[in-house]
């Protein structure tokens, strides 16, 4: 598919960051080219709206739930185009009011994701986003706060997926990505 070639040939890779033997993907050079970044939002927004989308097309779409940090570069403009709300999941103490949280792993000890408690209602559909799966440890965490609330997580939605760290085993409903590293 040409949209995919695209959005693939904006992504740069960089050796050794933020440490050795970590290959870190970028995906800043898509958000640089206007035609990258309209083609990899119309692409994940059909997606969720095409007949064949893993999340039951039928299903409205209540909310999109976006990841600290580069979640919530992809999440409000997807919401918007579905009139879906958008919801942030931010590191443990960023966010005002009453929170739920949950932990989650790290490669040294865990941190905690929270997200305001009245950000879904229960019942409500929702798809998470982020730029990138890697152990999916984070995404597990949000999949938690979407649960505590009664939400119904009905997607899991990224533009890279690491394959090799198999993150979408841990996760209690399907991943889409755009593309698959190993
Ligand atoms: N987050 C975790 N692993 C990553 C990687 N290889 N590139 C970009 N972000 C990441």
């Amino acid at each position: 598919m040409a949209d995919v070639e695209l959005i693939k040939s904006h992504l740069t890779a960089h050796p050794d960051f933020p440490k050795k033997g970590i290959v870190f993907l970028d995906i800043f050079p898509i958000l640089r080219n206007p035609v990258a970044f309209e083609t990899l939002i119309t692409h994940l927004v059909h997606h969720l709206t095409s007949h064949t989308a893993a999340t039951a097309p039928s299903k409205k779409i209540d909310v999109i739930v976006g990841l600290d940090a580069r979640g919530f570069l992809l999440g409000p403009i997807i919401a918007l185009r579905l009139g879906a709300a958008f919801v942030p999941v931010r590191k443990k103490g960023k966010l005002p009011g009453e929170c739920v949280s949950a932990e989650y792993e790290k490669e040294y000890g865990t941190d905690s994701f929270e997200m305001q408690a009245d950000a879904i209602k229960p019942g409500q559909s929702v798809v998470v986003v982020d730029d990138l799966i890697a152990t999916g440890g984070s995404a597990k965490a949000a999949g938690e706060l979407i649960a505590k609330q009664g939400g119904k997580t009905l997607e899991y939605l990224f533009i890279i997926e690491l394959m090799f760290l198999k993150g979408g085993s841990k996760l209690d409903a399907p991943v889409y990505s755009i593309v698959q590293s190993d």
